[in-house]
């Protein structure tokens, strides 16, 4: 019996450290879709016509970050063919690590902080002049990345701009690019189908909030979720996709003619997913690394109202989503405890199963060798 101990504290150590991971989805210039630290590993799933038939390429390769960090998020910068990655890696949170998309080498930019908070923050990286936005805490700030596609060797500040018109109670920004605009969802007061933007140019909070109606009637809920904007062949985002937390539909939303149009929403319901966009597709990682696609096409609400979201089988082939995870959820012995740590390690307080947050594939493998030892300590 000497041994459960031993075995217990082994897996809620395992479990508690491969509840971190969190892996992402970008894409290159050229709409490749690329997938970074699922499995533990950094994919090339090529682009669109190769997903349900290909198989991605192992793009792993050395000073990549380990994607071992809750929140890792990641931004295409079109014009430079880059991808960056915040909070990619645990032992430095502030740095931001950039992907050569075309070299197929990673660096590390260092960024000084000040009372940006790396760990609590909503960001868009703004098209045309490569400068993100973030809003943490009360304050919105900006870091220009120039026109970097590795990292300079002097550290980058994350600017102070103002403190956000927001009420407090606005903990959880929704935040999405389009028009060199960023459109706030779910700011309090403001009703569903509004958005409240700041102009990045001007640097200004527009005073009123825009509205974005449905011709159907159904424009967008005023709750929280995730967005990506869809990308042009050239030119700045003019449209991008809210799905809220519950995933009961797609929203697109147009800043050209001030439209919503609503779609299926994805068929994993997970509201730990997160979401990017090329011009044609809107691809989602859910919590388990599972991949899926929605094809858009922009301008043809008839097309995307037909549209299926899709397994990427490229991926799933080569880094397969555990189905582990589910035996281990399943299961009696040990696998409680670890489900627990997962979800309040990575909790966004939001709503529907936190649990491991994007974790994926990693916590997957954790809640696996979760249940085996805790089964064994039951036996013991
Ligand atoms: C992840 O982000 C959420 C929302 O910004 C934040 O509340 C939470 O503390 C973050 N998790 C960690 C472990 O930093
Ligand atoms: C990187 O360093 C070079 C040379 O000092 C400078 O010209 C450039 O502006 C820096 N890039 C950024 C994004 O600050
Ligand atoms: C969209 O709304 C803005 C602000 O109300 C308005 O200035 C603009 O003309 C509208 N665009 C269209 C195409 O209706
Ligand atoms: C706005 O433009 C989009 C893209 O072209 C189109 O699908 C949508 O029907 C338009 N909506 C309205 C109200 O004009
Ligand atoms: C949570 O996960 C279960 C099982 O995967 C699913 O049936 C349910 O719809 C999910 N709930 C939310 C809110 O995502």
């Amino acid at each position: 019996m000497f041994r459960l101990p031993t075995l217990v504290s082994l897996f809620a150590l395992a479990a508690a450290k491969l509840a971190q991971a969190t892996p992402c989805v970008s894409f290159d210039a050229n709409f490749n879709l690329l997938v970074f630290g699922l499995d533990g590993k950094d994919w090339n799933a090529g682009t669109q016509d190769s997903w349900s038939s290909g198989s991605a390429t192992d793009i792993t390769t050395s000073g990549r970050p380990s994607f071992d960090a809750p929140n890792t998020t990641c931004y295409l910068s079109q014009y430079y063919n880059a991808v960056y990655v915040m909070n990619g890696d645990s032992s430095d949170k502030s740095a931001v690590y950039i992907y050569d998309a075309a070299k197929k080498s990673w660096s590390t930019q260092s960024v000084t902080t000040g009372k940006f908070d790396p760990s609590n923050f909503v960001a868009v990286l703004d098209h045309d002049t490569n400068v993100f936005y973030a809003i943490s805490g009360t304050d919105l700030y900006f870091l220009n990345m120039g026109s970097e596609t590795t990292a300079n060797s002097s550290a980058l500040s994350w600017v102070d701009v103002e403190t956000d018109p927001f009420p407090s109670s606005y903990t959880a920004p929704v935040a999405a690019l389009a028009q060199n605009h960023i459109h706030f969802l779910d700011v309090p007061n403001v009703p569903a189908g509004e958005a409240k933007i700041f102009v990045i140019h001007f640097s200004y909070f527009q005073p009123d909030a825009q509205s974005y109606p449905a011709s159907s009637g159904n424009s967008f809920p005023a709750a929280h979720g995730k967005t990506a904007s869809f990308f042009q062949s050239e030119g700045v985002q003019q449209e991008f996709a809210f799905i809220p937390d519950d995933g009961s539909a797609t929203y697109v939303i147009n800043v050209e003619n001030n439209s919503t149009t609503s779609y299926a929403g994805p068929t994993s319901k997970d509201a730990g997913s997160v979401y990017a966009a090329s011009i044609s597709a809107l691809v989602q990682l859910d919590s388990s690394g599972n991949l899926y696609f929605f094809p858009y096409t922009e301008g043809d609400a008839s097309a995307n109202t037909a549209a299926a979201w899709t397994k990427v089988q490229a991926v799933s082939k080569v880094a397969p989503a555990s189905s582990a995870a589910a035996s281990a959820t399943g299961g009696h012995s040990g696998s409680g405890s670890a489900t627990g740590s997962a979800g309040s390690s990575s909790s966004t307080g939001t709503s529907g199963n936190t649990s491991g947050a994007p974790a994926a594939v990693k916590v997957s493998r954790g809640l696996a060798a979760a249940g085996v030892l805790g089964i064994v300590g039951y036996l013991l």
